[in-house]
């Protein structure tokens, strides 16, 4: 029996997260890519196989924590964004995010197709030919 393959950390953004940081404190960064509070973790990564990294500093002042999630130097960023592997995975995120809007398109319009769009305007068409003939009527068919 072969052991089930790595869970891959999803892509979050092609650049890194600059956060300040205080030394003493334990933080905990996202390796999944799951966490709505990136880049920490939120406890997202349950279920997946990978847990965050905890860490410290040594002085108070702006870190650059990894936003692709393929550093070599986790948590922090060492450039990867930036070189064919951390590209490689940019261009696989926007492929993918690409064909959910093309979903979203696909599904928003079967929610309306054109011919009720059609229709409203017959509706609106109508409505005013009635106001329109009702108009002219009063003022050739009086008594
Ligand atoms: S949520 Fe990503 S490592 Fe915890």
């Amino acid at each position: 029996m072969s052991a089930a393959p790595a869970a891959e950390p999803k892509f979050v953004q092609a650049s890194p997260f600059g956060v300040d940081l205080v030394p003493g404190k334990d933080y905990f960064y996202c390796a999944c890519g799951l966490s709505k509070n990136q880049p920490f973790c939120d406890g997202s990564h349950k279920g997946t196989g990978i847990s965050p990294i905890k860490f410290k500093v040594d002085e108070a002042k702006k870190y650059w924590l990894c936003g692709c999630k393929q550093t070599g130097a986790a948590p922090f960023c060492d450039g990867t964004h930036n070189k064919e592997k951390g590209l490689k995975k940019y261009n696989e995120f926007l492929l993918k995010k690409n064909g959910e809007l093309q979903a979203q398109l696909a599904d928003a319009a079967k929610a309306k197709p054109s011919r009720a769009i059609v229709n409203e305007f017959s509706i609106v068409g109508l409505s005013l030919g009635v106001v329109v003939g009702a108009f002219i009527a009063s003022k050739y068919f009086r008594n």
